[in-house]
């Protein structure tokens, strides 16, 4: 056994990380015969398409960033409506999955609770972290509230995902309050919004005020298009911050992502809002257009920014994966994930992206 093998935390040793799309499949142009490099299309992170234009000033770059910075903090408490004391900027919002975690589950002592299918960093942060994962899965992509409650006092945070990835589809607003209401008194309950520009109306961050135990997760990886950026938000009650902030990195926020990020919160919410209207449409064309194709077993509703699907088998599965992978289209398979067997993710790309995708298939 290697030294580093002897010395690292065990559990570490053949843990498997998170398979990002980036991971999976590294940026960069695929280089063809004859030489010449084509364009890879990316559909398998759930990233929006096009990008963004954005100055950032060299100006203060040999200081230390402020701890969380003004112009960020102040443009979020406007888009939000919450006080800025009521908010804490990450490096994404996987980051604030991680600090929940660390901040409330002591090490080999506390457990999560997750709905799966879910998006996979809630699982991986408690591994990394030795949280344990008590799994009550989503019923017909809904939450099993009988089966949460009989979790009360076994677990110290609960991670809602709505709308849902890789489902799609929002969790009904009176489930998540039973939620809140069923661990109100023994468990942190979050609730990820990481597509709710999608579906605004559906937010929960009205419920911040009634309730204390609850945490909402935001990110500027989808609907604003900045996932490169790194920057996401947790909003919560003054003392739940208050204890993040112990936990979190000194300088999380590095001046120019402060000031993309606040640019585009105060100056782009137009273009955001057109960027989430057109996603809607191409992805309600395409859910039409998948249901009518013969190895499209059932499409799932989706109030995000992608369509999750079953193929009629596995054959036809990888055959669609692989033919896209062939033609530089990237998806994403979800087929290891609880109940989706022969389920395929697409991301909804521009419109001429997603047409590509269907004359491969066609
Ligand atoms: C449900 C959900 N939560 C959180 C994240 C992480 O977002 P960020 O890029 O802000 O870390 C993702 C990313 O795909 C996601 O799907």
């Amino acid at each position: 056994m290697s030294i580093i093998n002897k010395l690292a935390r065990e559990e570490l040793v053949d843990m498997v990380p998170y398979q990002s799309a980036r991971r999976l499949f590294a940026s960069g142009d695929a280089e063809q015969a004859n030489g010449a490099l084509k364009r890879k299309v990316w559909l398998n992170a759930n990233e929006a398409p096009g990008k963004g234009e954005y100055q950032v000033s060299s100006e203060n770059v040999n200081r230390y960033p402020d701890f969380q910075p003004d112009n960020l903090l102040n443009a979020y408490s406007n888009y939000c409506g919450l006080e800025r004391s009521q908010i804490l900027a990450t490096r994404g919002a996987d980051e604030g999955i991680e600090l929940i975690i660390r901040s409330f589950c002591k090490a080999y002592q506390d457990n999560i609770l997750i709905c799966p299918p879910t998006y996979g960093m809630y699982a991986i942060s408690a591994e990394n972290h030795g949280a344990g994962i008590i799994k009550v899965p989503l019923t017909n992509n809904q939450l099993n509230l009988d089966e949460m409650a009989q979790q009360v006092g076994k677990v110290k945070v609960v991670f809602l995902c709505s709308p849902g990835n890789p489902t799609g589809n929002l969790l009904p607003k009176a489930q998540i309050i039973q939620a809140i209401e069923l661990f109100k008194d023994s468990a942190i309950v979050v609730v990820d919004e990481a597509y709710i520009e999608f579906s605004p109306e559906q937010t929960s961050t009205d419920l911040l005020a009634k309730y204390d135990n609850v945490v909402v997760l935001r990110t500027l990886s989808k609907a604003f298009a900045l996932a490169g950026l790194r920057c996401g938000f947790t909003l919560a009650s003054e003392a739940i911050i208050t204890l993040l902030s112990k936990v979190i990195a000194p300088y999380p926020i590095s001046a120019p992502v402060a000031d993309i990020a606040s640019t585009a919160l105060s100056t782009d919410l137009v273009k955001m809002t057109q960027r989430v209207q057109s996603c809607n449409k191409v992805k309600t064309a395409l859910a039409t257009w998948l249901s009518h194709q013969d190895w499209c077993r059932e499409v799932f509703a989706s109030d995000a920014n992608f369509v999750l699907f079953r193929c009629i088998d596995n054959t036809e599965k990888t055959r669609i994966f692989d033919l896209l992978v062939a033609n530089n289209i990237l998806i994403r398979d979800q087929s290891k994930q609880m109940q989706l067997e022969n389920c395929l993710r697409i991301s909804i790309g521009s419109e001429q992206e997603i047409t590509q995708l269907k004359e491969v298939l066609s």
